[in-house]
């Protein structure tokens, strides 16, 4: 099958590698579209280099195919597999989805949302199981800002919010200004105009740029910052330079700072097939890349060219 492979961390190239072959609990896929986020970048790379103590392989990647999020047809059953046949239309994610096969642990997939395509269901998982993730809890009428709002997480982070009845502020740079305000935001501050302004219950902290104290003092007494991610902190540590000060500042404020790692679930995308096909979730789709150029399209979300979601159709 036709692939991206990357033996060593810096280093990959489209090729030539053998189908793959379902374990338990897993089933084969023939892949239609992945979806791309910072993830894969930081897979492609090993950077920040915590990842490497963090399970992700230590001198090279674990999966020789990057890509995670994945949209495909079930083609084969694993042992020990209920609840999926062969035919089925699924997404979730998986290790290795920049290829034309690959195999996947169904804990991690749900069926396919009635209406959208294959391109569409690869730009759901990843972004937008983080964002339903971290904005759980949220009550109508309670004031949410989303910072980094027109990039992948933060684009579905605007709309489930809204969904949830929250007052939705977002806050992007001046290219993604009417994707934000396309998907739903009451208000959107273009931060290379003016800064955002105001105090909120629940920010989701999906761009990073800002300092921890800057979202403290933006947060109303009781409420929340969500650290999703960030790419400000330098290759040791990365984004999670935040989380590690969070840790320190928690004990003292009545405003907390919550690490957000998303779990990935299968339970999970099924709520986002369910919003889907009720009409409150849409997959803002940008560009789409073919296969072959699987790794331009990497490049295209680091260098934060991407409005709203980047996906690999093959
Ligand atoms: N915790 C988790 O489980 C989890 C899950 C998924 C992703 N993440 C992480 O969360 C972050 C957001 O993910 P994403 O997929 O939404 O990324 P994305 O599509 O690149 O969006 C991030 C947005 O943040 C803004 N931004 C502001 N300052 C930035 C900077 N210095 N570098 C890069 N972007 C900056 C960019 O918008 P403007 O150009 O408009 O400023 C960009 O659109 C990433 O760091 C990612 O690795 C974490």
């Amino acid at each position: 099958m036709k692939a991206v492979v990357q033996r060593r961390y810096g280093s990959a190239v489209f090729g030539d590698l053998d189908v793959p072959v379902p374990g338990k609990g897993e089933v084969l896929l023939e892949v239609r579209a992945a979806g791309v986020d910072m993830g894969v970048w930081h897979l492609l790379t090993g950077k920040p280099y915590l990842l490497r103590f963090l399970g992700f392989g230590f001198r090279g990647p674990k999966s020789p195919v990057p890509g995670r999020d994945v949209a495909g047809v079930v083609t084969e059953i694993g042992p020990g597999v209920t609840g999926f046949e062969i035919g089925d239309e699924v997404f979730g994610t998986c290790e290795g989805s920049f290829a034309e096969h690959a195999v996947a642990p169904v804990s991690r997939l749900a069926r396919k949302p009635e209406g959208i395509s294959f391109t569409e269901a690869a730009a759901l998982p990843i972004s937008g199981g983080t964002a339903l993730e971290g904005l759980r809890g949220v009550q109508p009428g309670q004031r949410v800002l989303v910072l980094g709002a027109g990039g992948g997480v933060g684009s579905y982070g605007v709309q489930i919010a809204k969904a949830l009845g929250a007052h939705v502020t977002a806050v992007c740079s001046t290219r993604k200004v009417e994707l934000a305000r396309s998907l739903g935001a009451d208000e959107v501050f273009d931060y290379t105009v003016a800064d955002f302004t105001g105090t909120y219950d629940l920010i989701l902290d999906c761009g990073g740029a800002r300092p921890l104290s800057r979202l403290r003092r933006a947060t109303n007494e009781g409420g929340r910052i969500v650290l999703v991610g960030a790419e400000t902190g330098g290759s040791i540590t990365g984004g999670f330079h935040k989380s590690i000060g969070a840790l320190f500042l928690n004990p003292f404020s009545s405003r907390k700072f919550v690490p957000l790692m998303a779990k990935e679930l299968g339970v999970v995308f099924d709520e986002l097939r369910v919003m889907v096909e009720a009409g409150t979730l849409k997959a803002p789709v940008g560009k789409v890349f073919p296969l072959s150029e699987a790794l331009d399209a990497v490049d295209h979300v680091y260098s934060r060219r991407s409005v709203g979601k980047t996906v690999v159709a093959i």
